[in-house]
């Protein structure tokens, strides 16, 4: 197993992780292999951003990804996916009408923020300077291929992570996952994250950088489970 930093070469294979971890109840793949290829592509290469793979071989088994700084990130990712978005909800909407009705009541409010974003109506920017301010970095998503969970990939996903994110300043990261997501909550238990917050449906952990976990993790064996 390796573990590299995403680029353009990983997208197709993320997208394929990404519909085998996904479930009926996510608006993104709804909207289409294009979509969903939008988004992992707005991470590739990014500067303001840390994102891993794992790789077997050729093969992407996993991901974890999330922005230096909360910020600005989601206005900037929306205005850079937007389009795709659209053009996947007009054919889903032929397609399957109802369901897209029903995602799209539910997330309402993530819709409208997204329009926010692409029609600029979110206060400006936050300047470099006041964004050094916002005290701590995101885990967005993690996430590993069904035939290769169990075997420490997400654990081993996370340890090149946080290193990364402490390589590059951040002090203290946060997440937020849903409250019925018992498997990520078990993962995330498990791996040196507190609980300290609850918000819409949502547990909020967090995890300073830098303690003796990590490094510990970043030793880890990581021969023998490709196959
Ligand atoms: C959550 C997820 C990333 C875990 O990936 P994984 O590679 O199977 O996890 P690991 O093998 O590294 O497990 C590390 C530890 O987490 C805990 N854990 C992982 N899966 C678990 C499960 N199904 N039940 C209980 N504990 C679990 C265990 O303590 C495990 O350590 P152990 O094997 O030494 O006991 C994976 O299940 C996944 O991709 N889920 C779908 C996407 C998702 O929900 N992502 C999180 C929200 S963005």
């Amino acid at each position: 197993m390796t573990y590299q930093p995403l680029s353009l070469e990983h997208l197709d294979g993320l997208v394929d992780v990404h519909y085998r971890i996904t479930t009926g109840n996510n608006l993104l793949p709804l909207m289409g292999r294009s979509a969903v290829r939008a988004f992992y592509r707005w991470w590739a290469g990014n500067p303001k951003v840390v994102a891993v793979v794992a790789c077997c071989g050729e093969t992407v088994v996993g991901h974890a990804l999330g922005p230096l700084s909360p910020a600005n990130y989601r206005q900037e990712l929306n205005r850079a996916i937007w389009k795709d978005l659209m053009i996947g909800a007009i054919r889903v909407s032929f397609v399957h009408p109802i369901r897209l009705a029903r995602l799209v009541t539910a997330r309402k409010a993530m819709l409208r923020s997204m329009m926010r974003s692409v029609l600029r109506l979110h206060p400006g920017p936050v300047p470099p300077s006041l964004e050094a301010e916002v005290a701590y970095s995101t885990l967005l998503s993690i996430g590993v291929d069904p035939s290769f969970q169990g075997k420490s990939v997400a654990r081993d996903l996370l340890a090149k992570f946080v290193a990364e994110m402490g390589r590059r300043g951040a002090k203290e990261l946060r997440l937020t996952v849903r409250a019925t997501n018992t498997r990520a909550i078990a993962f995330y238990n498990q791996t040196g994250w507190t609980f300290f917050d609850e918000a819409n449906g949502g547990l909020r952990f967090r995890r300073v950088i830098g303690d003796a976990g990590d490094s510990n993790a970043l030793n880890r064996t990581e021969t023998g489970i490709c196959n």
